[in-house]
């Protein structure tokens, strides 16, 4: 959006007023950065994201109607995987409305040196972190758990560069909806699936790094 300078109306420079998206990146940089940020910033990065709903909400058509119609009693999950609505895409930040659904886990994956955080709108849902505990021969590798997190409506979660970037998904309702917002770099070439093998102990298992070229069974509106 473009806006002009009344105060200077001579020379009458053009600022560009960032979008409300820049303006939410901008804070989540703030907060969210390489170490594990504690609950006063996970706290904080809520505020960030409960005022982007509300603004997307006011402002932006297309995301109340694409709420309504993922909330619709009548409406229907994708036939496989997750839905992911994208709102914004662009260099600094991405952006977007994520569908989970019960039985339906969104496997294990990474965001290499990104960060980013998910608002649950509404539902339940538990994310799991974990880290790389060892490299293993081929395309194995060994992961540790190092968090966990259930979130209800209002509640949210982060991915950071460090130990919280590697995390699985799940909805612990029929279905979930969160707002989702990544902060660049992507790094897609790097980025990964995690497959679970077997455990090795409670919080140890052996995963089948994979080479994440396309979603595995995402649904892009
Ligand atoms: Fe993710």
């Amino acid at each position: 959006m473009l806006q002009r300078n009344a105060t200077n109306s001579g020379a009458t420079p053009i600022v560009e007023t960032p979008s409300i998206w820049e303006t939410t990146a901008s804070a989540l940089r703030a907060l969210i950065d390489r170490n594990t940020p504690g609950e006063p910033e996970r706290q904080a990065v809520a505020r960030e994201l409960r005022s982007l709903h509300h603004h997307l909400r006011q402002t932006t058509p297309g995301y109340q109607g694409a709420l309504e119609d993922a909330l619709a009693p009548e409406s229907r999950p994708p036939a496989v995987g997750w839905s992911w609505k994208v709102l914004a895409d662009n260099p600094a930040v991405r952006g977007g409305l994520l569908g989970i659904y019960a039985g339906r886990p969104i496997p294990a994956h990474d965001h290499p040196g990104s960060r980013g955080a998910l608002l649950v709108l509404t539902g339940k849902l538990r994310v799991t972190w974990f880290a790389i505990q060892r490299q293993m021969p081929g395309d194995l590798t060994e992961l540790r758990r190092v968090a966990q997190q259930d979130c209800r409506a209002g509640e949210t979660a982060l991915i950071d560069a460090g130990e919280r970037n590697i995390h699985h998904v799940v909805a612990l309702t029929e279905r979930c909806f969160t707002l989702n917002l990544l902060l660049s770099p992507f790094a897609e070439p790097e980025r990964s699936w995690y497959l679970p093998i077997i455990d090795t102990e409670p919080d140890v298992m052996i995963v089948r790094r994979l080479p994440r070229k396309a979603p595995l069974r995402a649904t892009v509106q």
